[in-house]
């Protein structure tokens, strides 16, 4: 492994899984761009920390947004995807806007921040895309046909990129997680069982996303599953 300093903008920074992605980073020495729509969600200045606020489901405004971002900080060689939301339920009872919004955080604004990125990466000696998908992006799940949707317009989004990428300096990785005990399930009528084998812990997406990120340069880690050892849904009250 090598541990060489990078600049790396985690998305969803300030809760869950990208809270402890951006934790595990600083941890390690690198330089790290957290976004959140909410700035003061960032409580306590960090060395190596720059926070940003930025609503990644504001679709029109998000090019400028993103070209203003790059501007900033030219020296981000990765991304760390893990801004997203959890919405389950028959395709009947979403509305029409809750189909369109979820998608949109799930999956469109992440291929608008590739797009923004990608040109500014590509001229990098190396770069990472880090892809927080989900054990919905692997399998359709009832009550989870547009959320399981959305995971795999990811999946097929990053299949096809690091084709496209392929004769480039920059990895693009797919980390599918099952489920993970984070905020994730506040507004969820379910969440996973209370044995310590029923979740993952986010520190565990943590280091898997260091593993990938300081790998071997030479090589791609295209894709990784990792679940609790024993999966307990938990239906609350
Ligand atoms: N928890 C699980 O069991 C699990 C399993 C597999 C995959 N995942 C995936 O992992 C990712 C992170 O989930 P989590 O468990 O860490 O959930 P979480 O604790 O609820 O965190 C979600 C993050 O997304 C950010 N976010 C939401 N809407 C946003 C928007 N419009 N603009 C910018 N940021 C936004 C939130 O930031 P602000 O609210 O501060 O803006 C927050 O930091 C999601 O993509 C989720 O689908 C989760």
């Amino acid at each position: 492994m090598h541990t060489v300093k990078r600049t790396v903008l985690v998305t969803g920074a300030s809760s869950g899984i990208g809270r402890a992605i951006a934790r595990n980073l600083l941890n390690q020495g690198h330089h790290v761009i957290g976004l959140s729509r909410d700035r003061t969600r960032f409580t306590r200045p960090m060395a190596g920390f720059s926070p940003v606020q930025l609503d990644l489901s504001q679709l029109r405004e998000l090019p400028q947004k993103l070209r203003e971002l790059a501007q900033t900080f030219p020296d981000i060689d990765a991304v760390v995807f893990s801004a997203g939301r959890g919405q389950f339920g028959s395709v009947e009872e979403f509305s029409y806007e809750q189909i369109e919004a979820l998608m949109t955080i799930n999956f469109t604004s992440l291929a608008f921040l590739t797009r923004a990125l990608l040109p500014s990466l590509k001229r990098k000696a190396r770069s990472d895309l880090i892809f927080i998908g989900s054990e919905a992006a692997l399998k359709g799940s009832r009550k989870g046909a547009v959320y399981c949707a959305s995971k795999f317009a990811v999946r097929g989004f990053t299949q096809a990129l690091r084709e496209e990428c392929g004769r480039s300096n920059v990895r693009v990785c797919l980390i599918n997680p099952g489920m993970v005990k984070t905020e994730f399930f506040e507004q969820l009528s379910f969440e996973p069982g209370d044995e310590a084998s029923n979740y993952l812990l986010p520190e565990d997406i943590a280091e898997t996303v260091a593993y990938v990120l300081n790998s071997r340069t030479q090589i791609v880690i295209d894709e990784i599953n990792l679940n609790p050892l024993n999966k307990v849904v938990k239906f609350k009250k």
